[in-house]
């Protein structure tokens, strides 16, 4: 087999996949999983697809590494961690590129990408020497005498799946991998097809810098396939999916007896008090629902407000709109073609329905293909689609509420749970609101967003299972271990 690389980049050929030695390789035969650049729609290469002996020998490696791995000294893990992060910021603008090509990011969105990734892994290498286990002693329980001690520390699970989506194919990979990776597991990634030569570059990224190839092993296929097989191995101990919340919901029917780490969809409201400094809110509101188009698990997809304030956030809103760069990620377009024909189709027709029942769009309705121009829709009702199902485009529902109580009501109506912002000059009234929002996060006077990395994100009813942020992901990719010392 001939090793295709010049460089240590890869976005194109015919069958690539990464070989156990990890060399870039083309594979003589078997399927192959064409990745299209989503601006000109045109195939950019194609990938070989795991059979299902791929996949178990895969998982067989990983499973068998396991010790080898979580036995090296933590500070040594923390080092091939740091080299992994430095590697990645010294390649960040070839990255970056390979990232534009695959899912029509902005160059510079695409850098930040990168970058902070590199970021996270630095942080995540330095927080797992900051974990502490404990030791207690039996006489604080009643009826005790001081004869035990308990030591507990925390213990890899095993073999960690990590699933990433297509719209941080970088960062919400390396989110899985550096945590597990420093608690001792070894690790599965299943990239996204959209996003799958990204994910492989960072992993021959981690090979450069000294992690071994048992460590970190890459599965690729389609997730509907490849994805369903993988969460029902037998030997994955642990799956950190990111991903829309139906194929969540579809995962954990698959996953039994096997702890899961979900981040889903999001529906994230922004309530405009009356009050508010409608200028931050609109400078907020747009960059939060517009930036990459809309395609953003935390963008703000609605937006709650009485309707004399509506009258007046509306006009700072299509002012701030107007001024969005449309066109493609190397032009640094803030408005770029959506990743697929389907989700501009999807994203179109709930636009289409909610404008024929009466809704009032704010600027022109405007679509070249894949891409779609920011749409601000104001009048929405509750009775529409678009009300309350995820878009993952550049539209920005308004939804003229009765009253604070109603605002607070109609944003828990949604099955979502992610984050929501909430406008205010009210800090103590932004308290008791928050309080009652049902949601991860609450920005107040501030758009809806996962950063930065080591803040804890979290996502209830539909948005997901489980805290991640660099800590939280660092506890949930171990488990506890008690040794009692019997005295
Ligand atoms: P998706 O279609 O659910 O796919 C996500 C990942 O799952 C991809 O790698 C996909 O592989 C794989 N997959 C698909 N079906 C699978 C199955 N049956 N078993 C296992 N894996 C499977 O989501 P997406 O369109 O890439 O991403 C957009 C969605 O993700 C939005 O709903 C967004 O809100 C959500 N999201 C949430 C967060 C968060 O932190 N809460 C962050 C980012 C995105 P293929 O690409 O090969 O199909
Ligand atoms: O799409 C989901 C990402 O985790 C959101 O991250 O808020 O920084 O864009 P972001």
């Amino acid at each position: 087999m001939a090793q295709l690389l010049t460089g240590q980049f890869i976005a194109g050929g015919d069958g690539i996949q990464l070989s156990s030695d990890g060399r870039f390789i083309e594979a003589p035969s078997g399927d192959r999983l064409p990745v299209k650049n989503p601006v000109t729609q045109a195939v950019m290469g194609t990938l070989h697809i795991y059979s299902p002996a791929d996949i178990d020998a895969a998982v067989d490696r990983a499973r068998l590494a396991v010790s080898a791995w979580s036995d090296r000294p933590l500070s040594e893990r923390a080092a091939l961690l740091h080299r992994w992060a430095d590697r990645i910021h010294a390649d960040a603008q070839p990255l970056a590129d390979v990232l534009m090509d695959e899912i029509a990011k902005n160059a510079q969105d695409a850098l930040d990408e990168v970058h902070r990734s590199a970021d996270y892994i630095h942080y995540t290498a330095e927080e797992a020497l900051r974990l502490h286990g404990e030791a207690l002693l039996s006489d604080a329980f009643p009826g005790q005498r001081r004869n035990k001690i308990s030591l507990t520390s925390r213990v890899p699970v095993g073999v960690v799946l990590a699933i990433p989506p297509f719209n941080y194919p970088i960062n919400l990979a390396v989110t899985k991998i550096a945590p597990a990776l420093m608690m001792g597991n070894t690790v599965i990634v299943k990239p996204p097809t959209q996003g799958a030569f990204s994910g492989l570059n960072i992993i021959a990224l981690a090979y450069d810098s000294g992690i071994p190839t048992d460590a970190l092993i890459p599965v690729i296929g389609p997730g509907s396939t490849t994805g369903d097989v993988l969460v029902r191995h037998q030997f994955i101990n642990l799956v950190s999916f990111t991903g829309s919340s139906e194929t969540g919901a579809h995962i954990a029917q698959q996953v039994k007896m096997v702890p899961l780490q979900l981040e889903l969809g999001g529906k994230d409201a922004a309530l405009v008090l009356p009050d508010a400094d409608i200028n931050r809110a609109a400078d907020h509101i747009v960059s939060g629902a517009f930036a990459y188009s809309g395609q953003r698990c935390t963008a703000v997809k609605r937006v709650l407000a009485l309707a004399s304030v509506a009258d007046l956030l509306n006009p700072a809103l299509v002012e701030r709109v107007e001024r969005l760069t449309v066109g493609t990620p190397s032009e640094n377009a803030i408005i770029t073609p959506l990743i697929s024909m389907a989700s501009a189709d999807y994203v179109w027709d709930l636009v289409d329905e909610a404008v024929q029942q009466g809704a009032k769009p704010l600027t022109p309705l405007q679509r070249d293909g894949s891409l779609i121009y920011p749409i601000i829709l104001d009048h929405v009702e509750l009775s529409m689609r678009i009300a309350w199902e995820e878009p993952f485009g550049p539209v920005l529902p308004i939804i003229r509420v009765s009253s604070v109580p109603d605002a607070i009501e109609v944003a828990n109506r949604s099955e979502y749970g992610l984050q929501a912002a909430l406008f205010t000059k009210d800090i103590a009234q932004a308290i008791q609101i928050a309080e009652k929002l049902d949601v991860g996060t609450v920005q107040i006077n501030g758009k809806t967003s996962r950063g930065p990395d080591h803040f804890p994100f979290v996502g209830t009813k539909a948005s997901g299972m489980g805290a991640q942020g660099v800590r939280h992901s660092l506890l949930a990719m171990s488990r506890v271990k008690s040794v009692v010392l019997n005295l």
